[in-house]
């Protein structure tokens, strides 16, 4: 496994070769295949289910990032198990008893990620951050690919990190909105380990492969 990640958001591929995509991230050294589900209730936005997170298993090896932006994530999360996500990662603001979700999703043989939408603050997940494998902070208010980088969001990922620090946690620290050749070093000064881009790989004018490797030389 690298030091450090890259996980490309299938959000912005083109689902009419989906297979295609995948196999040019996965051919340019891509990490993680990351899958965005939408529920149109907690973001606006509504997109994909186990069923594409089933189809992703078939066509790559690398592992299935699987984010969760949806209400009740624990009524799904045996689904996206069977399916084959290897992280699941929950919405702290969708969570009412947030370390027995984690502890769930442990049970079904997955990483358990938590995740904090920009307006959260990062002490609402203190009393997880010892049992989490990946926090997330999201860079962008969740529901569509290509926002622009919300700047205040670089101080929680230091925040976050001097917390991981402390605890000598291993835990991933991803970002996620917005994330570009200029806005990629600035979360990795601050402290991130793992980076989810969708418009800079694939709608990278040179197309996946160059996106995913011009991000990789930044790290
Ligand atoms: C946003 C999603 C992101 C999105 C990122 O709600 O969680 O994963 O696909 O898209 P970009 O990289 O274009 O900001
Ligand atoms: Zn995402």
């Amino acid at each position: 496994m690298n030091q450090y990640i890259i996980s490309t958001s299938i959000l912005s591929a083109d689902f009419a070769r989906l297979g295609e995509e995948i196999g040019a991230v996965e051919w340019a050294g891509a990490d993680w295949i990351h899958v965005d589900v939408m529920d149109g209730h907690f973001v606006p936005n509504l997109t994909m289910g186990p069923f594409i997170v089933e189809t992703c298993r078939r066509i790559t090896k690398l592992p299935l990032d699987v984010h969760l932006m949806m209400e009740e994530p624990e009524r799904y999360l045996e689904a996206f198990a069977k399916a084959g996500a290897s992280n699941l990662t929950v919405h702290v603001e969708t969570c009412p008893d947030l370390r027995g979700t984690l502890k769930q999703i442990k049970s079904l043989g997955c990483k358990a990620g938590v995740v904090l939408n920009p307006a959260t603050p990062v002490g609402e997940i203190n009393h997880v951050l010892g049992e989490a494998d990946l926090v997330l902070v999201m860079s962008v208010n969740p529901g569509y690919s290509g926002q622009s980088f919300m700047p205040e969001t670089i101080a929680k990922v230091a925040e976050v990190r001097t917390k991981l620090d402390a605890l000598r946690s291993s835990a991933w620290l991803e970002v996620d909105g917005g994330i570009d050749l200029e806005t990629l070093p600035l979360m990795k000064e601050a402290g991130a380990t793992a980076f989810v881009a969708a418009t800079a790989v694939f709608k990278h004018p040179q197309g996946p492969p160059a996106g995913v490797r011009t991000l990789r030389s930044l790290l």
